[in-house]
């Protein structure tokens, strides 16, 4: 991931990284899940442990192994992610929500397997209830000189491109930097490779060139370090 590696700029700084998505249970043996490989948020993580930071990764539903320095976290729900968070987050110079989270989940959890009945149209239905905004409630709850970092993946629609939609949400969520992946062209998820740009709440916009996962955390925490106090 080239030079910046190297520096340990990062050195004495606590950070929390989520990555990965969260699991929402429908049955013992089923889940609401989605495409989020981890790469992008494990990169994050390797990349500030090797530049000096302490590192805890709340890790969804992803079994990679843990970057060389950094405790991993194992979650598999968004409730379970929220209650890690919040209490890794406290005392952390800066969070990073790179998890995609489920924004719902199914209002119950059967207690066994379901399963299909004699007649074909009878199927059964799936109630889903909404689940906490995490990032809402890190800035709601941030200590003073804490950096607040939020991931979106967009598309571009008949409301917005994908910045101005990216702009509105870096509004409504209130953190800091909005790193935004533009996914209109499908196949990002899983990819080895990533380009973003980083949103400021000053109105600053920042191009990561399109690279290696690890270029992009580089490029990340680049903007990050400019914001810490
Ligand atoms: N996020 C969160 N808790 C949720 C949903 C999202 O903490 N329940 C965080 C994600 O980790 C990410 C950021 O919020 O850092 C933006 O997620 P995104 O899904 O793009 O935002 P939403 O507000 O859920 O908007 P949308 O309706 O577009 O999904
Ligand atoms: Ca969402």
């Amino acid at each position: 991931a080239g030079p910046d590696v190297l520096r340990a700029d990062l050195a004495g700084r606590r950070v929390v990284v989520s990555a990965g998505g969260t699991r929402e249970p429908l049955d013992p043996v089923r889940y609401l899940g989605n495409r989020s490989s981890g790469k992008q948020g494990w990169a994050l993580a390797r990349v500030a442990a090797a530049r000096g930071a302490e590192v805890v990764l709340v890790a969804a539903g992803v079994d990679l192994p843990a970057p060389f320095g950094v405790r991993v976290v194992p979650v598999g729900t968004a409730e379970e992610l929220r209650t890690a968070v919040l209490a890794e987050s406290p005392d952390a110079d800066v969070v990073v929500m790179a998890a995609a989270v489920a924004d719902f989940r199914p209002a119950s959890v059967a207690a066994t397997k379901l399963k299909k009945k004699d007649d074909p149209r009878e199927v059964p239905e799936v109630r889903l209830v909404r689940n906490p905004d995490v990032l809402a409630e890190l800035v709601a709850k941030r200590p003073p000189g804490q950096l607040v970092v939020g991931f979106a993946a967009e598309t571009g629609d008949d409301d917005g491109d994908v910045l101005a939609h990216a702009r509105a949400k870096l509004a409504r969520k209130g953190c800091d930097l909005l790193v935004v992946n533009d996914v209109s062209g499908g196949g990002v998820f899983g990819r080895p490779d990533n380009a973003a740009v980083v949103l400021a709440a000053d109105g600053t916009a920042t191009e990561v060139p399109h690279g290696s996962k690890d270029a992009v955390a580089a490029a990340v925490w680049q903007t990050v370090l400019a914001r810490l106090p």
